[in-house]
């Protein structure tokens, strides 16, 4: 495994192995489950893979914890040896020291969910895999269903730029309990932790809910009192057509509809999310 902070040293390691199927897994490091799952697709449908570690700055509002952002980086290094990574791509920065000039912006897509308190982040979050995709050019690139919204952008931003990438969606990896992994879920004490836990309860209660009957307002006031009972503040909790991510009103639509949550425990905000009807039989968790 070779680690490469310079783009142009990256290009020219990967430009004699342009016939074989390339990679990209770009993270933001302290690497999770959930990254490793993602490292584990990648291995499977492509022969070289490449995970970028950059914690992006065009993503975090000055209020964000950009400077907090944990930096295991030796871990996160072994982990992906561990995992036969190819490379690891560490810039100490993408982006011109007087600072970026031409970015790239995303419309609807990122007016909607975390877009609305997190302005702007949707575009910081293209611009950088953009340039990410201009240095590696992967095959085929893979994302986690976690950021469901950044995963919906990326597919928009490939297809409407035509870029020659497949992108490939890697399953939520869960805690025994439910909860998402994530990388700010170290953020949380042992009572914040068990209260984060119940994100996903609210989201399981809804996709019961909804086996049983397709009243829309029965379904959101069940996971509303739940998460009021549980003393959870939400930021949002909507049900919206999985494509185009515009919340709906009932539960009769054509498009496959997935409940959306995000909220803030302590000092973390946390997101989550589930399809409201499930197509496969997921693990139950223990909910109360
Ligand atoms: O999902 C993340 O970790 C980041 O948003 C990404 C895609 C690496 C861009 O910085």
């Amino acid at each position: 495994m070779k680690i490469i902070a310079s783009a142009d040293e990256l290009r020219h390691q990967l430009a004699g192995l342009r016939t074989e199927q390339i990679a990209l897994v770009p993270t933001m490091g302290c690497l999770h489950e959930g990254h490793l799952s993602l490292i584990r697709n990648a291995k499977r449908l492509a022969d070289i893979v490449v995970v970028s570690i950059y914690v992006n700055p065009l993503q975090f509002a000055a209020d964000e914890d950009l400077d907090s952002y944990p930096q295991p980086f030796r871990q996160d290094v072994a982990l992906c040896e561990q995992e036969g990574v190819d490379f690891i791509f560490n810039p100490t920065s993408l982006y011109p020291a007087q600072g970026i000039q031409v970015g790239l912006q995303v419309n609807d897509l990122s007016h909607r969910l975390c877009g609305i308190s997190r302005t702007n982040h949707f575009d910081g979050v293209v611009t950088v895999v953009n340039i990410l995709f201009n240095i590696v050019r992967p095959d085929i690139v893979i994302f986690g269903e976690k950021d469901f919204q950044q995963l919906t952008i990326i597919r928009r931003m490939v297809a409407d730029l035509h870029m020659p990438i497949d992108i490939i969606s890697g399953e939520t990896v869960r805690e025994s309990d439910g909860l998402a992994k994530s990388s700010r879920n170290r953020y949380l004490n042992s009572e914040q932790r068990q209260q984060a836990s119940k994100l996903s309860c609210a989201l399981q209660l809804m996709q019961d809910k909804a086996k049983h009957e397709n009243d829309y307002a029965n379904i959101m006031a069940a996971g509303l009192e739940y998460l009021k009972l549980q003393h959870i503040d939400i930021d949002y909790l909507e049900i919206c057509d999985e494509y185009n991510l515009q919340a709906v009103s009932t539960t009769k639509h054509d498009a496959p509809l997935r409940i959306f949550i995000a909220a803030t425990i302590g000092p973390a905000r946390l997101i989550d999310n589930k399809p409201l009807l499930s197509p496969t039989l997921e693990d139950k968790q223990p909910c109360v």
